[in-house]
C-alpha cells in the first residue's frame, strides 16, 4: 500500500468515526449519514487506484448492478419494512465476506498447494506477513473466522428478515433438542476449521473450506429461529455487528487496514446498539438469543379490566381544550396507523391555542431503534420537541394532558410497581403521573409483552377506542368546531 492511500485510509476512518458520532443525535444524524458515505466513497475509489490490474469491466460490472440493485431497493422500500432492509444489508456484508476470503483462500492457497503464495490477490505487504509461520497462522484463522461469522451473518439474516415480513412465522419456532443440535454443529464446524486453516494442503482443506461454509450457514438459521418475530430488531442488530466483525476478518485475510477498522467500527456499534435495546427492556442478551419470548398466548386475564372508562373524540377534544401542557407518547400503533402526520397537526393546534406541547420517546417504543425518532421527522414534527424518557419523566406530574397514541409496554405501570412481572425493572414513560391520561388504541389487547396493563383501569385514564389516525383526525374535526 502507499503511503498516499495510507493517509486517505486514515482520512476515511476519521469520516467513518464522525459519522457515527453524528448519527447518535436527531439534529446531526443526516449529516452522519453524509459524513460516512463520503468516507465510504473515499474508500472505494482509492481501493480501485490502489490495486493494479483489475478487469475494470467486472468491476464496473459491479458497481452498475449491486450499487442499482441497491439505490432501486432503497428508494422503493416503506418505512415500516426498513428493518427488513437492514437485515439483507447485513447477509449480504456477511455473504461478501464469505466470497473474499473464500477466493483468497483458493487463490493463495490452492494454487500453490505447498506453499501459501501472495502472488494471486495482488496485496503486496501480505507476502511478508504471509512468508513466516507465525503470519500464515494468522490469515488461516481470518479466513476460518470470515466464513464462519459471514455465513452466520448471511442465513441469520434471511431467517430475521423472513419473520419481519411474515414470510416465516413470527412465533419461536423451537425444535426439541436444538441445543444438543447446535453443539454437535458447533464440533463439526471446528473440526471443518482445523481442516481448512491446519489441516494440510489441497483438497482436503478445500473440503473442509465448504463444509464450514455449509455448517455455519445451518447454525446461523437454527440460531434465529427460536427468536420470537418481535425480538427480531435486537437480533438484526447483533448479525449488524457479525458482519462488521466477518468484514474486519476479511480485512486481516487481504491485508486491507481500511476493511479492518471499518468492520471493528460497525462490530463495535451493533454491540452497542444491541446492548442499549436489551436494557431498554431489562432482559439480557442470553435471554433473547435462547428465544422463546412471546411463545405465551396471551391469557384472558390480560383483557380482564373492571373499571375503563372510554371517551369519543368529542370527549377527548373537550378535555384538550382545557389543557396548557401535553406531552404525546408515540408507539407501535402510531406505526401502523401511520398517524405521525395528524399528530402533528393537532400538535401544532394546542400550540396555537397556547399549550405547552412535547413528545416523550422510550428507547424501544415501536419495533425498531430509533422507530418513532424516524416517523416524527418524516412529520417534520420539531426535533426540540421529541425528549427522551430521562429528560421526560420528572415533567408528567405536572403536565396535563397526556396522549397516548398506540404506545403499551412503554407507558405500563406493571414495570416499576410488580417485581414479578415479567417487564419488571423496564423503565417507562411516566404516564400515569399525569393529570390526565388520553390513551388512544383499538381494544384492550395487550402490547408485545402479551401482559395486562393497569394503566387502563387507572382514575385518571380515558382510553379512546379505535384506529389512531382515525381517532385523531376526529379529534381535530371536534377542536376546529369547539
Ligand atoms: P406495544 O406495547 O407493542 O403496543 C402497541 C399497541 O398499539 C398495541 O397494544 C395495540 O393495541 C396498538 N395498536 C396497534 N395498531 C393500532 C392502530 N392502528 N391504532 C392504534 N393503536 C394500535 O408498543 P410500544 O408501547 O411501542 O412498545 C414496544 C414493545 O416492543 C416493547 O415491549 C418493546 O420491548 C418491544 N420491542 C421493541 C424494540 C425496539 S428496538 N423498538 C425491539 C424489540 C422489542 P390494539 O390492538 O388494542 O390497538
Amino acid at each position: 500500500m502507499s503511503t498516499l492511500a495510507g493517509i486517505v485510509y486514515l482520512i476515511a476512518t476519521a469520516l467513518f468515526i464522525f459519522g457515527v458520532k453524528n448519527l447518535s443525535k436527531v439534529r446531526t444524524a443526516q449529516k452522519g449519514n453524509q459524513l460516512a458515505a463520503l468516507g465510504m466513497l473515499v474508500a472505494v475509489v482509492t481501493t480501485l487506484v490502489e490495486y493494479s490490474g483489475l478487469d475494470w469491466t467486472i468491476v464496473i460490472a459491479g458497481l452498475v448492478v449491486g450499487g442499482g440493485i441497491g439505490g432501486l431497493y432503497a428508494k422503493k422500500v416503506e418505512m415500516t419494512g426498513m428493518p427488513e432492509l437492514v437485515a439483507l444489508f447485513n447477509g449480504f456484508g456477511g455473504l461478501a465476506s464469505v466470497l473474499v476470503a473464500m477466493s483468497d483462500y483458493w487463490g493463495r492457497y490452492l494454487a500453490s498447494p505447498h506453499s501459501v503464495s501472495n502472488s494471486a490477490s495482488g496485496v503486496p505487504e501480505l507476502g511478508e506477513m504471509l512468508s513466516n509461520e507465525y503470519g500464515a497462522a494468522v490469515w488461516a484463522v481470518a479466513v476460518v473466522l470470515s466464513i464462519l461469522v459471514g455465513s452466520v451473518t448471511f442465513t441469520g439474516s434471511l431467517v430475521a428478515m423472513g419473520k419481519l415480513s411474515g414470510k416465516i412465522a413470527g412465533k419461536p419456532i423451537i425444535l426439541p433438542g436444538r441445543h444438543f443440535i447446535l453443539g454437535g454443529l458447533f464440533l463439526v464446524a471446528i473440526g471443518a476449521s482445523w481442516f481448512a486453516g491446519f489441516g494440510g494442503m489441497g483438497s482436503d482443506a478445500a473440503t473442509g473450506l465448504i463444509v464450514l461454509a455449509a455448517v455455519a450457514g445451518i447454525i446461523g438459521i437454527l440460531a434465529v429461529l427460536p427468536i420470537g418475530g418481535a425480538d427480531m430488531p435486537v437480533v438484526v442488530s447483533l448479525l449488524n455487528s457479525y458482519s462488521g466483525i466477518a468484514a474486519s476478518m476479511a480485512g486481516f485475510v487481504i491485508g486491507n487496514a481500511l476493511l479492518i477498522t471499518a468492520g471493528a467500527l460497525v462490530g463495535a456499534a451493533g454491540l452497542i446498539l444491541t446492548m442499549i435495546m436489551c436494557k431498554a427492556m431489562n432482559r439480557s442478551l442470553g435471554n433473547v438469543l435462547v428465544g422463546g419470548f412471546g411463545d405465551a398466548e396471551v391469557s384472558e386475564d390480560a383483557r380482564d379490566y373492571t373499571n375503563v372508562k372510554s371517551a369519543s373524540p368529542e370527549e377527548a377534544a373537550m378535555v384538550l381544550e382545557a389543557a396548557t401542557s401535553v406531552i404525546f407518547i408515540p408507539g407501535y400503533g402510531m406505526a401502523v396507523a401511520q398517524a405521525q402526520h395528524v399528530v402533528k397537526e393537532l400538535g401544532q393546534v394546542m400550540e396555537k391555542m397556547g399549550a405547552e406541547v412535547r413528545y416523550g420517546i422510550h428507547p424501544v417504543a415501536g419495533r425498531m431503534p430509533g422507530h418513532m425518532n424516524v416517523l416524527l421527522a418524516e412529520a417534520d414534527v420539531p426535533y426540540e420537541q421529541l425528549l427522551e424518557l430521562e429528560r421526560i419523566n420528572s415533567d408528567f406530574k405536572n403536565t396535563d394532558v397526556v396522549v397516548i397514541i398506540g404506545a403499551n409496554d412503554v407507558v405500563n405501570p406493571e414495570a416499576i410497581e410488580n417485581p414479578k412481572s415479567p417487564i419488571a425493572g423496564m423503565p417507562i414513560l411516566m404516564a400515569h403521573e399525569a393529570q390526565t391520561v388520553l390513551m388512544i388504541k383499538r381494544s384492550l389487547s395487550p402490547g408485545y409483552a402479551g401482559i395486562k396493563n393497569p394503566l387502563f383501569e387507572r382514575d385518571n385514564t380515558l382510553m379512546c377506542f379505535g384506529d389512531g389516525k382515525e381517532f385523531l383526525v376526529s379529534v381535530l374535526e371536534e377542536l376546529k368546531e369547539l
